[in-house]
């Protein structure tokens, strides 16, 4: 063969191969590992008749759940805005809505990788699916059901797995992470090793409500923090209903004036404060609020029970929040018969009785991030009463908080 015939045939080869490249499907873009899931799916947002699942994938893909009630067949949901279904994200939501209150679905979370976006088509590879999961709907009717409460984890993400051996074996329904799960936010990083270690236990089969606390405001990434939870109303302040119980979810903010050094001019707390009171005073006015027969209030900051003024001539305290808290939300709650509320922040447990002119219903504190002080919170339902009781990781009970009610 000479070199002319040699060259033709390498060509030939060359062409051969590159049609090849173009008709075969491609598992994934060139020098890339597979698509894969790498964290979740989880739950969020949940309620009677809505759940959002959150998964992320390890790059750009599209984002499905295909979704079933127990024993029919999935079908496929995609989240749409402006038109457009949601695709070329890592951080996958979709939200399932006209679900049934207190009924069983099946789902599965799947991506699919896209290989090119061009302007006039896309060329997709690979599909990548979860395990088929299963969840419950929340159910006003339900009497009898647990929930359990973390907060003050401080990036401790094993106090999750370590705490929940305290529960054993007892169901629950929801978990609540009541603020200061992270002690700032610089990255996803600081949020995946908390969201696997939930995924690992429980969060993809019963829902998670991640609240903010004083430490989830701060770093850089702290305003790419919704992007990972979900909430009803889209807001780090919301409600939601099962069982006997109305949950209130309030976010406390930061534990200092705005004008404080930490912020570095970047903080608008008081004003967000007074918004979020409008909020709550139009909240406990719904039929939702009103008819239920428990109103138990989630608070990262014990408000208040806020330190009482300092003596004169003591330079005044920068830790205003709580006060602050007091002063927007205190008499709406205390007008509005809640029956407890649940908080962190100062990492000391406590159960804090009633306290007339400050609060007419018990707070249960939970504990710090550190060995014995980590405290679990479990909240029984049973009917007409109410029960929480604070665990310590040596299976030792800190403290019992019981309310029963009439209505
Ligand atoms: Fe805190």
């Amino acid at each position: 063969m000479n070199y002319r015939t040699f060259f033709r045939t390498l060509a030939a080869v060359a062409v051969f191969a590159a049609s090849l490249f173009v008709a075969l499907p491609q598992a994934s873009p060139a020098g890339s590992e597979a698509l894969k899931i790498v964290t979740g799916p989880y739950l969020q947002a949940a309620t009677e008749n809505s759940v959002t699942i959150v998964w992320i994938t390890n790059r750009n893909s599209t984002g499905a759940v295909e979704l079933g009630p127990s024993g029919a067949e999935l079908k496929t949901v995609a989240n749409s805005r402006d038109g457009l279904i949601d695709a070329n994200e890592r951080v996958h939501k979709v939200a399932l809505t006209d679900l049934k209150p207190g009924a069983v679905y099946r789902y599965r979370a799947v991506s699919r990788d896209i290989l090119k976006f061009g302007s006039n088509k896309v060329d997709y590879g690979e599909t990548v699916t979860s395990d088929l999961l299963e969840f419950r709907t929340f159910d006003r009717s339900k009497q009898e059901y647990s929930f359990l409460v973390f907060n003050d984890i401080h990036d401790i993400s094993a106090t999750i797995a370590d705490l929940l051996k305290m529960n054993g074996d007892r169901p629950y329904d929801f978990v609540v992470l009541n603020g200061d799960t992270v002690s700032s936010l610089d990255g996803e990083s600081r949020i995946t090793p908390i969201l696997d270690q939930a995924v690992a236990s429980f969060a993809s089969r019963i829902p998670l409500f991640w609240l903010r606390g004083n430490h989830e405001t701060r770093g850089s990434f702290a305003r790419q923090f919704p992007g990972y939870i979900a909430s009803p109303t889209g807001r780090y302040y919301y409600s939601f209903s099962h069982g006997p119980v109305r949950f209130v979810v309030l976010d406390t903010g930061e534990d200092k004036t705005d004008s404080h050094v930490e912020y570095s001019g970047l903080a608008d707390f008081e004003r967000y404060r007074r918004e979020e009171a409008e909020w709550l005073r139009a909240e406990v006015k719904t039929p939702a609020f009103r008819q239920a027969r428990f109103r138990v209030v989630f608070a990262h900051m014990p408000f208040p029970a806020a330190p009482r003024p300092q003596a004169p001539g003591t330079p005044p305290s920068p830790f205003t929040g709580m006060e602050d808290g007091f002063r927007n939300f205190g008499a709406t709650l205390d007008g509005a018969g809640v029956d407890m509320m649940i908080s962190g922040h100062v990492h000391s447990p406590a159960i804090i009785q009633p306290e007339p002119g400050r609060h007419k219903y018990p707070i249960v504190r939970g504990g710090g991030p550190k060995d014995q002080g980590r405290t679990l919170i479990r909240v029984e339902v049973k009917g007409r009463t109410l029960d929480a009781t604070i665990l310590r990781p040596d299976g030792t009970v800190f403290g019992t908080s019981q309310v029963s009610s009439n209505r």
